[in-house]
């Protein structure tokens, strides 16, 4: 068991066995990298982030809803301006629909502004007789199959810093700007989903709640303010450890230390050991964390990573994000909740329906069944309720794009869909389509718990 007694820091880390770090070969170079970072602003606060913890607290208790989304990997060639309003314009639209049916309020989270380093199941990649180092992300190192392209680079880090932060301005600029004013939901309006077989359903609502605003405003003969904004958080998977500690560090008037490189880091299935580094270093953080729970997980385990990251049973602190499988999560998740239980803390329950439902076609394309997805969130509500528990929000993979990577949903995409407009790198996204689809089933079952 990890030895937790031992003082933390924001390297502490360093003395652990640590899984999917890339090899630098020049650690002077990594150094300077790292002190550079650790010097430059933060990219979140300490206000924001435990604005966040309170929301997640109220996630838990069934008083609020999380979605969190996103790509499964953000590139800095996505860095533009039309790929940060599309998944702005999607998460407002899903969380409208969610809101209107639940009555709840939605915590949005995006899988953005600093989701660029993901874990790789080999070390290696091989391309006929040559060996090179497997692509960790553009954190790391670089996708081209050269050596130079795949060489570990820390001063990718500096560039990946800076693109979460060119990301997050240009979000804070559109939210400030008045973008998310529930007045105009034409702003988040995508050019091609008027032929879209959720369009009508989704005006129907939208026309509905305009009409409710203009009532109300004209009762009380006042625009509704509060209508004109909303608050967006940023999340990524704490998987570049040399990353986090540099913007890992203490405030002015609060205790402890705050990763503010993100709102909600998340502890992903393959760095969970229990004495592993990254444990180690989420351990000591105070912001609010995510880690995924997995078919390979058992009670003991989770047991032992409750008592380590969530010791003081902190409203808000720790959100579970199961990824079982579809077929997996009715036998699974009730030994999970029970699990929880028996340690008497709260946590927030969430259900990721994607990454335990990946598969390969035959011709070797990564994608997930929309039914699976559907099914995995509807079995986890299913088993929450009966077990007397909350579910308090989704985890999804995300687009505002048309584009065809997950099969079915309301248009029915077969596997000879997938070539058409599959743009992913890693994992395949959620198009408009299901996303709002998906977003209709889980109003449609938080409005039965109302
Ligand atoms: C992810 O969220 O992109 C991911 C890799 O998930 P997991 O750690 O659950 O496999
Ligand atoms: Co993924």
């Amino acid at each position: 068991m990890s030895d937790t007694n031992t003082a933390w820091t924001p390297h502490s880390w360093q003395s652990k066995t640590v899984m999917q770090q890339p090899v630098y070969a020049d650690e002077a170079e990594l150094a300077r990298v790292v002190g550079e970072l650790s010097s430059l602003p933060p990219l979140v606060t300490s206000w924001e982030v435990e604005s966040l913890k309170n929301q997640l607290a109220a996630c838990s208790k069934g008083q609020a809803f999380l979605l969190q989304g996103g790509d499964c990997a953000e590139t800095f060639e996505s860095c533009r301006p039309d790929a940060i309003t599309s998944l702005l314009k999607i998460m407002l639209q899903m969380s409208l629909v969610l809101t209107h049916g639940t009555r709840r309020k939605v915590v949005r989270i995006g899988r953005v502004a600093g989701q660029y380093a993901k874990p790789r199941s080999a070390d290696e990649e091989k391309q006929g007789d040559e060996v090179l180092p497997t692509y960790r992300g553009d954190l790391i190192n670089r996708s081209p199959f050269t050596k130079e392209d795949r060489t570990p680079d820390p001063k990718l880090l500096l560039r990946g810093y800076e693109r979460a932060a060119l990301t997050l301005n240009f979000i804070r600029g559109l939210i400030d700007g008045g973008f998310a004013d529930i007045h105009h939901p034409e702003y988040w309006d995508l050019d091609f989903v008027d032929q879209s077989p959720m369009s009508a359903e989704y005006k129907r609502l939208v026309d509905g709640i305009k009409d409710s605003l203009e009532f109300m405003e004209n009762v009380l003969d006042t625009p509704e303010e509060s209508m004109k904004r909303v608050e967006f958080f940023t999340s990524h998977e704490g998987l570049a450890l040399r990353y986090e500690q540099a913007q890992t560090r203490t405030v002015p008037r609060r205790d402890g230390y705050y990763n503010l490189a993100t709102h909600f880091p998340w502890i992903g299935m393959r760095t969970a050991q229990i004495d592993g580094a990254h444990i180690e270093y989420f351990r000591g953080i105070r912001n609010p964390i995510g880690l995924k729970v997995g078919p390979t997980m058992d009670p003991e385990w989770l047991t032992h990573l409750i008592d380590i990251l969530h010791p003081d049973d902190e409203p808000g602190r720790l959100t579970l994000i199961t990824r079982l499988g579809a077929s997996k999560v009715r036998d699974l998740l009730p030994d999970f909740i029970d699990t929880v239980a028996a340690t008497g803390r709260t946590v927030n329950w969430v259900v990721d329906p994607m990454h335990g439902n990946t598969e390969s076609t035959a011709t070797g394309i990564k994608t997930r069944q929309f039914d699976n997805i559907l099914g995995e969130v509807q079995a986890s509500f299913d088993v929450h309720s009966t077990r007397s528990s909350v579910l308090g929000g989704i985890h999804v993979e995300i687009t505002g794009d048309d584009v065809t990577e997950c099969l079915g949903g309301a248009r029915g995409l077969s596997e000879a869909d997938l070539e058409r407009a599959y743009l992913s790198k890693v994992d395949p996204r959620l198009n408009y389509e299901q996303s709002m689809e998906l977003a209709m089933l889980v109003a449609h079952e938080l409005r039965k718990e109302r």
